[in-house]
């Protein structure tokens, strides 16, 4: 978990910062949201080969559970300025979406499909082959 800045002033309301070079270890090519996910509803269930992510509830909450075919984590993310920092290599499933709950993603690279690995056995597959990276 990345703790970004919250920058207070003498008017109301927080201003959070992600900056190239200084919050995160990875440039930001890109930025998704995720919105209107209905409750009971899950995302994600799959692992990236190269993209570094950050991920972070701008709004309301969700379970993200990281899994690195050995150990899984769940984190609740329900604060916007807090960000789950995703190396590549990693499964992840997102659940339990609040109503009006935003994850916005931050990530390293442009969208690419073949950078996806959506097949969790492939997933294992993968992560036996670089185990020793
Ligand atoms: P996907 O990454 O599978 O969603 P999630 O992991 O949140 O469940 O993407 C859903 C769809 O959106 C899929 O058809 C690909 C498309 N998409 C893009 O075109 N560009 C993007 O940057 C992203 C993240 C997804």
């Amino acid at each position: 978990m990345i703790e970004l800045d919250r920058h207070h002033s003498d008017r109301m309301g927080n201003l959070s910062v992600v900056q190239n070079g200084e919050t995160v270890p990875f440039d930001v090519k890109r930025v998704y949201y995720l919105y209107d996910v209905p409750g009971g509803e899950s995302r994600g269930a799959h692992a990236h080969r190269e993209l570094s992510q950050l991920i972070i509830a701008v709004s309301g909450s969700f379970r993200v559970t990281l899994d690195d075919g050995i150990v899984k984590r769940s984190f609740i993310l329900n604060r916007p300025y807090l960000g789950l920092y995703v190396k590549p290599g990693i499964w992840r499933d997102l659940d339990d979406f609040s109503s009006g709950a935003v994850c916005m993603v931050l990530a390293s690279e442009v969208y690419q499909e073949a950078d996806y690995i959506r097949d969790y056995d492939d997933f294992l597959k993968y992560r036996d082959i670089h185990k020793d990276e």
